[in-house]
């Protein structure tokens, strides 16, 4: 067969927050498509990028106190250094905020205009007078119209679910400033989406999308689609509309032209790729886009109008990965479930979790839970216990009888045939992205090849005649079945698999090489592919999350950028009665000591005293306070500050913290609060 010629995407990340588990699921779902394509032959290129543009990056910036462009260079590379982490794979790692972005948005705004596609009308809308900017409903709150339950956002009621409009809550205000929004109109530009309604129902239906999506694109389809607001207003952080000043391209319009974008960057660089051999309508090449659930519309109705209006390939394939939820719950802070990229390398490897994905993902967006106890145990028994294990058995043998040579004919042939000839079904699974299916008859393998060395009992006859020609054959074939499995598991398992051809000494493994053998061939010494995974790593990486969350509610909770305001100020919260404020015991105290913690990024050890106790003795309090960067401990002791001396003590990673310090501010820019000279401590603040 020919070789194919795919270019592969996976969902720009936004380059507002950090790389979690829930993001990993569908890079590495793509990741090991692309590495089995790659195995199998064919010429793939995989290209992300990140999604830099939007208010809530512009606001995050304005936070910082730095510029937009120096926030998302920092988050570029930090997301690249997490995606590497896992080994995901990408030819190219880019930036919507780019030329070549800028180039192609403004290209395909022209050709939509061009085709009489763009619409142009006022639309009224909540704007922020302090603040001087337009506010879409995620940056309005009130209360609900319906029930009245406070602090509701602009489009729907956590408490009632029901929707409205913005401006029907009641009491509103601006989650940027806290002022109370007024209505303005303004021109916007509209791209006229329900002109493709009969296209995209033939299009959706077409076998590009699993039926699951295509139905429930069919529900919006159904409905009527609406025109699609494609402009913004300034101040935002985008590309400007070409001739129209103060007007930008909506985030979502030039996120999936960022495809292009990276591929075109990628293609600077190569020789052998050409853009229009990708992008043109004609071309024969193949194009997959990996996306989580919740971004279907973006790409399987607006991106799709869009390419065929502007004279561009539409998409063969649009995989949609479902949510990943932990411990059968959605991802939590408070649980320590909600983990980061970074904090899961500090404790457990990569590939366990690459697995765990690939031994659970098909082709449909159902949600997937990351159960803890049994990712532990799935991959000890599975990985250790199955795979590698063929290999441990097997090698000490060769390596130290056989002077590291296998032999010239091997055993079993059916069970090697049989090995053999799965591959194809095997690789047709992969190529369906029936992950978990394909990690299933690879498992069923392994432990036929774990029964046949069980039976043979290699180490009985080596007992007796350690030279025996049986133990050479019985541990050859034993290990050329460890190679063919290792070839079905690279995909999955790339790091174990470049470990496995060191071990026997062979060139890198391609799918084709399982239906060769090994024989008179030297291995390498035997080393360990992978440990078990430890479940106190695992309880350990939960604690480390909830640490994280202690230190980071000084610094960022994502989803509650929103709520701050570019100075950094926090709407007012809800009134509350005396008697609830006067339950908080806040005192003056001095701190005696103030250390770094060892394995901690965020925390300082403070040890706080409250003065003498009825007994006379110095009553100390200690506390971890997430002000690592702001402040350094030494000149912290000696200090007064204000305690919540009765919150209740909590268990931490590196120790108990017995309170919380008052501060304002977040990250490097925090202040604590210092009473003014003479305040004694122990002493209440009321
Ligand atoms: N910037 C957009 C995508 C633009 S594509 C032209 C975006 N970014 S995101 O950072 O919010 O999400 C990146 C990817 O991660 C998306 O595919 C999203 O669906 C996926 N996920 C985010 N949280 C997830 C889970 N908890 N579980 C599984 N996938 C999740 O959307
Ligand atoms: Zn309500």
């Amino acid at each position: 067969m020919s070789k194919r010629k795919i270019l592969v995407t996976n969902a720009l990340p936004f380059a507002n927050g950090p790389i979690h588990l829930g993001h990993l699921l569908g890079y590495i779902q793509a990741d090991i498509w692309v590495r089995y394509q790659r195995m199998a032959g064919n010429k793939v290129s995989y290209v992300c990028a990140d999604d830099t543009h939007g208010t809530a990056i512009m606001l995050s910036a304005e936070r910082e106190g730095i510029p937009p462009e120096e926030l998302i260079a920092r988050v570029n590379q930090e997301h690249a250094r997490d995606f590497a982490g896992f080994h995901v794979d990408f030819d190219i790692y880019y930036t919507t905020h780019s030329d070549e972005n800028r180039e192609q948005a403004e290209l395909i705004y022209q050709r939509l205009k061009d085709a009489d596609k763009i619409a142009q009308r006022s639309i009224t809308q909540l704007y922020d007078p302090e603040k001087d900017m337009f506010l879409s409903d995620r940056f309005i709150k009130g209360e609900c119209p319906k029930c009245g339950t406070p602090d509701q956002y602009g489009d729907n009621c956590e408490s009632c679910s029901s929707t409205y409009d913005a401006t029907d809550l009641k009491n509103p205000y601006s989650t940027i400033s806290g002022a109370t929004p007024v209505e303005k109109e303004s021109t916007h530009f509209f791209f006229k989406l329900p002109e493709f309604s009969d296209m995209l129902k033939d299009w959706t239906r077409s076998g590009v999308l699993a039926p699951q999506v295509a139905n429930k694109l069919a529900e919006w389809l159904d409905a009527g689609l609406q025109e699609w607001d494609i402009s913004r207003d300034a101040p935002y952080f985008g590309f400007e509309i070409p001739g129209e000043s103060g007007k930008y391209f909506y985030v979502w319009l030039d996120a999936p032209i960022g495809y292009m974008a990276s591929f075109k960057k990628l293609c600077a660089s190569r020789d052998d790729l050409e853009f229009d051999d990708y992008w043109s309508k004609d071309a024969s090449s193949e194009l997959y886009h990996f996306i989580g659930k919740d971004i279907i519309n973006f790409h399987a109705l607006f991106w799709p109008a869009m390419l065929e209006t502007a004279n561009f390939k539409k998409p063969n394939l649009i995989s949609v990965n479902g949510f990943l939820t932990v411990n059968g719950q959605k991802m939590s802070k408070s649980r320590g479930t909600f983990i980061m990229a970074q904090t899961y390398l500090e404790y457990l490897n990569p590939e366990y979790l690459r697995y765990y994905f690939a031994a659970k993902l098909s082709s449909t967006p159902e949600d997937l839970d990351l159960n803890l106890e049994d990712f532990a145990q799935r991959v000890n028994s599975d990985v250790v216990g199955k795979v590698v294990n063929i290999a441990s058995r097997c090698a000490g043998f060769i390596n130290k009888n056989f002077s590291g040579t296998l032999g010239a004919s091997l055993a079993v042939p059916e069970l090697i045939s049989e090995f053999q000839k799965t591959g194809d079904e095997i690789a047709a699974l992969f190529e369906a992205r029936e992950f978990s299916k394909a990690i299933r008859l690879i498992m069923s393998l392994a432990d036929k090849a774990n029964q046949y060395i069980a039976e043979q009992q290699p180490w009985v006859i080596a007992k007796e005649n350690p030279q025996a020609e049986e133990v050479q054959t019985i541990c050859s074939t034993g290990l050329n079945l460890f190679r063919i499995l290792l070839i079905y598991l690279k995909p999955v398992l790339p790091v174990i698999a470049e470990k496995g051809e060191s071990f026997l000494q062979v060139k890198p493994l391609v799918w084709e090489d399982a239906q060769s053998l090994l024989t008179d061939h030297e291995i390498g010494r035997f080393e360990p592919l992978m440990t078990r995974i430890e479940l106190s790593k695992v309880e350990d990486m939960v604690e480390a999350s909830k640490e994280s969350l202690v230190a980071e509610e000084k610094t960022e909770n994502p989803t509650d950028t929103a709520a701050k305001t570019a100075l950094g100020k926090d709407p007012i919260s809800a009134e509350i009665e005396f008697p609830n404020f006067a339950k908080v015991d806040l005192r003056i105290v001095k701190v005696i000591n103030a250390e770094h913690v060892e394995g901690a990024d965020k925390l300082l050890k403070l040890t706080l005293s409250l003065g003498p106790n009825a007994a006379g003795e110095e009553e100390t309090r200690t506390v971890f306070s997430g002000i690592k960067a702001a402040y350094d401990p030494q000149k912290l002791i000696g200090m007064h500050t204000v305690m919540v001396a009765n919150l209740k003590p909590r268990q931490m990673k590196f120790g108990l913290s017995e309170g919380m310090i008052l501060a304002s501010g977040e990250a490097d820019k925090v202040f604590l609060l210092e009473p003014h000279e003479g305040a004694e401590p122990g002493s209440r603040v009321t």
